[in-house]
Order: C-alpha cells, then structure tokens, then sequence
C-alpha cells in the first residue's frame, strides 16, 4: 500500500469519526449513549487515555491517526459469516488456528498500529478501575482523545 492511498484511508477515517461525533451531537435518541457513562464507574478516563496518547505522541507524531484507523476497523462479533477475512470480534484480537483476525487480514497485517499504546491504555485503565471499561470503548475513547490532541 502507498504512503499515499494510507494517507486517503487515514482521512477517510477521520472524517467518518467526525461525521459520527456530529451525528450523536445533533439527533436526539433514547440516550443510550452518553459521554458520561463513566463518570462515576472510571472518573480519570480521559485523563488516563490522554496522557497515554500524549506520552506515545512524544515519540511516534502518526499514533493520533493509527489510533483512529483502529477504531474505523473495530469490528462486531460474527461478522465473520458476511466476510470470509478478518472481523470476528475486535481489531484487538490474534488469529486462532480457525478465525483469520482483522489484525491480520488482507490490509491490516503489517499495516494497522497502535497495539502496544491500546495495550498502555488497557493496563493504565486497569490500574485505575478494573474491569470497568471495554476493549471496543478504549478505541472509541482513544480516538476521541486523539482527534482532540492532533486535530
Ligand atoms: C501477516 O504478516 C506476517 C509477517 O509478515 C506473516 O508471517 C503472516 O503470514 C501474515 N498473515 C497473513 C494472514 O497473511
């Protein structure tokens, strides 16, 4: 993959965070969705991803948007059936000796990052409030805080 087609997929990505923010902005619901769903399970959440993504930014100035693209590529369990390759579950997971992971299929293998700054920010979060916040959050909150960082 080109530096450049990668470069479209990250924007791609990005806009479609943005135009999501927007929409869940902007349409009234049956709030099941809320910013502040952590707020007393995890109060420092987004101190803790922040200044793990901030710590990350001092050495790698790309992390905002492979944080994103993980994000974009996060997947639902048993999507598997509609898609012979990958997504079955997370972006988050290895393959097993049945299930090729979204990690790494055809597009993502060596060229989705950011596992090991997921990895700091699970273990910060576990430090913090155990067993409280998903995997599938972190990405969403992670992105969230990397378009705020970088943008
Ligand atoms: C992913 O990349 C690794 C390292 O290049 C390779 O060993 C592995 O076979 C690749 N996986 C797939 C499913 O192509």
């Amino acid at each position: 993959m080109s530096s450049s087609s990668s470069y479209n997929i990250l924007a791609a990505a990005a806009a479609a965070l943005c135009f999501t923010i927007l929409i869940a902005g902007t349409t009234s619901s049956q709030a099941q969705l809320t910013p502040t769903f952590y707020d007393t399970t995890c109060p420092d959440l987004s101190t803790i991803v922040r200044g793990v993504i901030e710590d990350a930014l001092q050495t790698d100035s790309r992390i905002g948007g492979s944080l994103i693209r993980l994000h974009f590529h996060d997947c639902f369990v048993n999507v598997r059936k509609q898609s012979p390759k990958g997504c079955d579950g997370s972006i988050l997971l290895d393959n097993t000796d049945t299930i090729l992971s979204e990690k790494e299929a055809l597009g993502n293998n060596n060229s989705a990052r950011g596992f090991d700054v997921v990895g700091n920010i699970k273990s910060a979060l576990e430090n913090a409030c155990p067993g409280i916040v998903s995997c599938a959050d972190i990405l969403a909150i992670a992105s969230k805080e990397s378009v705020s960082l970088v943008c």
